[in-house]
């Protein structure tokens, strides 16, 4: 073994721990194999005892190996790490107004401080910089203590504009600093771009299973949804889009091409350029939201659509909320043709977001320890998406279906039709346990056996804890099925 494929931004025991990683989920070492010893790896990879160890903690963290007394580091008893994946979605077979109110309740209970957060798609504070947030906002109300007090243009602070612009350029964006709106999150950046770009009664194309706040967007706009089938790997289906281009009348489309959320989809470049043409020939814009690129497991970043964009159709949103702080309350939109429209909007809507916020995100941003950040919170989410799926594995029925994003932090469960998912979900809550049930995201009424887990948290005896609770419960309440047939 070699350590010739070494990605510049890792460190070395992350290496070490990837190719052992690799080697368990090809399968060419099975559970219960015993991994090679600290000093044969030391002597093959060329890299020192430390980090040899190093990488084994790593692995045993992810819940891929553990060690027993006098023996060594073993693969784990895991029948199922790679559990199946559920396949793409069907065309639903009726459309039906957006109703959210259930998204609404539950997303009240998902945030309850008091339960187990596998709900809501929330970061673990410990993993933001909340140290250096605050130090750099105490500076920013010193410097600026008039300035954070004043209204300010809409657009928002020029400096972030610059920061921003800079982020884009992984994003394979080239972006005109000027060309940026601050927004309050991805949610007012989407909510903005839907308004600007649609009026009521209209239909907008979206991946099936949909993002709940985008379903909130889109009832409380009155607008219509054509929910399209959706791969949990290549994202949307282009050949719908298409049939659904030619036949129906469709305002807008709504996706998240990196790292969906409920299915953790990322579009290809290929396919990224096969939409863009397609929203060109047929004259539609397209909302992007991209609040999860930045969260790449492997590689590099992957490509905005907006990179792709050449006739400004892409209206382009994100936000600081899963990488630095989702309370900060910072987003920007990259409009396009629409810019004048959404700057207007957004003075109607609540003039400017909060220069404290913005300065804060900029200067974080801007003092060069981002990218060090981002590398840690990307392991700490893989490792955690790792961890969950394998006790999923652990504690589900042996025929729960998970999805194996490459990116961001959820997962997506599909168990046999007979699982409701509500029930669990309300069952849960007894156990101070709260879930998104995939009701949550769909209109029609679809995913009913599905079920969002949130691996935004570091893994802890109380989420290993809940996730068997969980397991439980869901295995009680088939039996229970089975036996009243
Ligand atoms: C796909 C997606 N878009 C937007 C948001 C909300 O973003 P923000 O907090 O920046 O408004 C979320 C949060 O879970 C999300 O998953």
């Amino acid at each position: 073994m070699t350590l010739q494929s070494l990605a510049p931004s890792q460190h070395l025991y992350e290496h070490v721990a990837d190719r052992i990683r690799t080697l368990i989920t090809e399968k060419t070492l099975q559970p219960g194999d015993r991994l090679p010893s600290v000093r044969k790896l030391h002597e093959q990879f060329s890299v020192s005892i430390s980090t040899v160890l190093e990488a084994y903690r790593l692995l045993e963290d992810q819940g891929l190996i553990g060690a027993r007394p006098q023996s060594g580091y073993f693969v784990k008893q895991s029948h199922l790490f790679t559990p199946d994946e559920p396949k793409q979605s069907a065309l639903p077979k009726h459309n039906f107004p957006v109703e959210v109110s259930l998204a609404y309740r539950v997303g009240v209970t998902m945030r309850d401080p008091n339960k187990v957060k596998l709900g809501a798609a929330v970061p673990g504070l410990e993993l933001l910089p909340i140290a250096t947030l605050n130090r750099l906002m105490s500076q920013i109300i010193r410097t600026h203590s008039e300035a954070v007090h004043s209204y300010s243009i809409a657009k928002g602070c020029e400096s972030l504009h610059h920061e921003v612009a800079k982020r884009l350029i992984d994003a394979g964006c080239s972006i005109n600093p000027n060309e940026i709106v601050i927004t309050n999150g991805t949610t007012e950046a989407v909510y903005l771009s839907l308004r600007a770009v649609t009026k009521p009664g209209d239909t907008v194309a979206i991946e099936s299973p949909c993002y709940y706040g985008i379903l909130e967007a889109l009832e409380s706009l009155h607008l219509k949804a054509l929910e399209l089938p959706t791969h949990p790997q290549e994202g949307i289906s282009l050949d719908h889009l298409e049939a659904a281009l030619e036949h129906r009348q469709i305002a807008a489309c709504a996706l998240v091409p990196n790292f969906s959320n409920p299915l953790g989809s990322c579009m290809s470049d290929v396919n990224k350029q096969h939409l863009v043409t397609l929203l060109n020939q047929y004259d539609i814009p397209l909302i992007e939201d991209d609040i999860y690129g930045d969260l790449h497991f492997e590689g590099t970043r992957p490509k905005a659509v907006k990179a792709f964009d050449t006739e400004g159709r892409v209206l382009y949103c994100a936000s600081a909320s899963k990488t630095l702080s989702p309370g900060l309350r910072v987003g920007w939109s990259v409009p396009g043709r629409y810019q004048l429209k959404i700057e207007q909007l957004k003075m109607a809507m609540n003039w400017m977001t909060s220069i404290a916020s913005q300065l804060t995100v900029a200067a974080f941003l801007g003092n060069g320890g981002y990218d060090r950040h981002l590398r840690q919170l990307r392991r700490a989410y893989q490792s955690q998406i790792i961890r969950m799926t394998q006790a999923v594995c652990d504690y589900f029925p042996a025929e729960t279906k998970v999805t194996r994003p490459s990116g961001g932090y959820v997962l997506w469960l599909e168990l046999s039709n007979e699982f409701e998912a509500m029930a669990l979900y309300e069952e849960a809550l007894d156990h101070q346990i709260s879930v998104a049930p995939g009701v949550m995201f769909s209109p029609s009424g679809n995913y009913a056996n599905c079920l969002r887990l949130n691996c935004g948290l570091p893994w802890t005896p109380e989420i290993d804890r809940a996730m068997q609770t969980l397991g439980y419960l869901t295995k009680r309440q088939l039996a229970r099925k089975m036996l009243n047939e």
